[in-house]
């Protein structure tokens, strides 16, 4: 029986988990969800952001659902709930982030490398006090990810953008010669080269000119939360971390927001949406998947969130993301 790892998080990431599992339930009966905890609330129960338990109930999914991690408490601390996050793409060898931004005439799809670049390089503190974090790829990394994001774009408007800093990094310089040397192999995709600060510009004025842009670990977390700001805001933005085997790990790109936390007013759609990509990725249940995500958009529409200037609760949107499940399904 399939198997999904409900990690609910950290700050709203519980409130949002809550309507995910609802709507997983009503949609997938006969999966099994079990639920383990990561971020904070692991350290605070184990000491640890990414229990042992954890990990080898990741490993034994078919797929992860995960809410935010990340709480104040701990922004000073050495051991900090981000590292869990960190650990479990690794773990998970989930290298390939799809961030999807829809909205009117924009469709793009960002394609971010997860497992390499500064989040994981060498890092230190110097005996002077000087700290670093250093930016490494082997050239295999990059050539993996760099091939995902041809093949997405060759299902899609075969427009690839890959974003670099290649007039200053040596890891950009690398990263372009990978794309140029596999882009033969893949005739149907007209490739571009863009510079980092260039894509902020372009994303922000005009996102509709991208399909797929393919990009390294660092770009691709500030490019996608820009690409979800132009398109709705970071309470709609899912996403999907895969590897090329195992369980994929099914994420809003948002954070914990602990501002709005326990006050039930947190917009569970990223989350919902993550939840949709999971049945479509996670488990092939396409038809499923596709019916969560108009229901989401539906509701949107019925009942939106105060982030959308609204009113509805975290529980009143939920709730009408099943109704018109309900409306679906009837004949
Ligand atoms: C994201 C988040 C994470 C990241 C944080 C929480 C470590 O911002 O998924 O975009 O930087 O990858
Ligand atoms: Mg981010």
């Amino acid at each position: 029986m399939a198997k999904v790892l409900l990690l609910a998080g950290d700050g709203i990431g519980p409130e949002i988990a809550a309507e995910a599992k609802l709507a997983l339930e009503r949609l997938a009966p006969g999966v099994e969800v079990e639920e383990a905890l990561i971020g904070a609330a692991a350290i605070r129960a184990t000491g640890s952001p990414l229990p042992d338990e954890t990990v080898a109930a990741a490993h034994a999914a078919t797929a992860v659902l995960k809410g935010p991690v990340g709480d104040p408490e701990f922004d000073a601390a050495d051991v900090r709930p981000e590292q869990g996050l960190l650990k479990l793409r690794a773990e998970l060898d989930a290298y390939a982030n799809l961030r999807p931004s829809v909205q009117g005439d924009v469709d793009l799809l960002i394609v971010r490398e997860l497992v390499g670049g500064l989040y994981f390089g060498a890092r230190g503190v110097r005996e002077d006090g000087t700290v670093f974090d250093t930016c490494e790829y082997h050239p295999d990394q990059v050539e993996r990810i760099v091939r995902r994001g041809f093949a997405l774009a060759e299902g899609r408007r075969g427009r690839l953008t890959s974003v670099d800093k290649a007039n200053v990094l040596d890891t950009s310089r690398l990263w372009r010669r990978v794309v140029d040397r596999v882009a033969p192999e893949y005739p149907d995709v007209q490739v571009e080269h863009m510079l980092v600060d260039n894509a902020a510009m372009q994303l922000a004025t005009s996102p509709e000119q991208f399909d797929v842009i393919v990009t390294e670990n660092m770009f691709g977390d500030i490019l996608s939360d820009l690409a979800a700001a132009v398109t709705g805001g970071l309470g709609l933005a899912p996403s999907a971390s895969l590897s090329d085997s195992g369980p994929g790990i099914f994420e809003p790109v948002h954070g914990s927001a602990p501002d709005i936390a326990g006050r039930g007013i947190a917009n569970p759609a990223a989350m919902l949406r993550s939840t949709a990509l999971l049945l479509e990725h996670g488990l092939g249940l396409y038809d499923e998947g596709r019916a969560l995500a108009r229901a989401v958009d539906a509701a949107l529409a019925l009942a939106p969130t105060p982030d959308l200037g609204g009113s509805a609760t975290t529980a009143e949107l939920g709730a009408k993301v099943r109704e018109q499940l309900e409306v679906e399904a009837r004949p």
